[in-house]
């Protein structure tokens, strides 16, 4: 699993100083975690609740490469983030619109970081009664961690480098970046998005 990739210049988007995980390394890591949670779910339905807006790119590939049948809602939280750091208490913003109670719950996030975020929402869904928990990441900074908090389902470990693109977003930007990496730093707080 490669913590780093150098690419050619020629493949690095121009916001990004390195690219962390390539767009090849995320299709072929999809495909094997598709596989990997279809055989542990077997024949069973699946509600995939996806925390957005990070999750989005993730839980829409991710869920190509799983054929049980599956349910989909989706949750957000408010962002407690300070520019690159997180600050404060995440909270649980709407309502989900599924019914939990007796359902295998597949909660799926686009980043594991200190842990707050999983955490308050698996203590939620649990109080929903739903027949099982678990939680998927694409990625995972285990070094991070304020809350004892592991995922079941990982995509990649990473450093702790504060990292954009495929979902992941810097004040909304740059989720639509095909890789993930790492943001040049006269990118972070330019005087024009004031
Ligand atoms: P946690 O509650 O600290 O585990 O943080 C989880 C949330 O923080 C994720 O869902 C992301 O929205 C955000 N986050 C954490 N690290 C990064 C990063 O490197 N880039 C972008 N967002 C991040
Ligand atoms: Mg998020």
């Amino acid at each position: 699993m490669p913590s780093s990739a150098v690419l050619p210049a020629n493949d690095l988007p121009a916001a990004l100083e390195s690219v962390l995980v390539s767009e090849a390394d995320i299709k072929n890591r999809l495909r094997k975690l598709g596989a990997e949670i279809a055989a542990l779910y077997g024949d069973q339905e699946i509600t995939v609740v996806a925390v957005i807006n990070g999750a989005i790119l993730f839980t829409a590939d991710l869920l190509r490469h799983i054929d049980n049948p599956v349910r989909l809602d989706c949750i957000r939280v408010s962002s407690y983030r300070n520019e690159t750091k997180s600050t404060g208490k995440p909270q649980v913003l709407g309502h989900l619109s599924l019914d939990l109670a007796n359902r295998h719950v597949l909660l799926i996030d686009d980043i594991l970081d200190t842990g707050k975020t999983l955490s308050l929402i698996v203590g939620m869904i649990k109080k929903l009664q739903p027949a099982s928990v678990r939680t998927c990441v694409l990625l995972d900074k285990r070094g991070r961690r304020e809350v004892e908090f592991e995922a079941d389902f990982v995509g990649f470990q990473i450093p702790d480098k504060f990292v954009v693109g495929y979902g992941l977003d810097y004040a909304e930007r740059y989720r639509n970046l095909p890789c993930i990496g790492v943001l040049k730093s006269h990118l972070q707080n330019p005087p024009e998005w004031a």
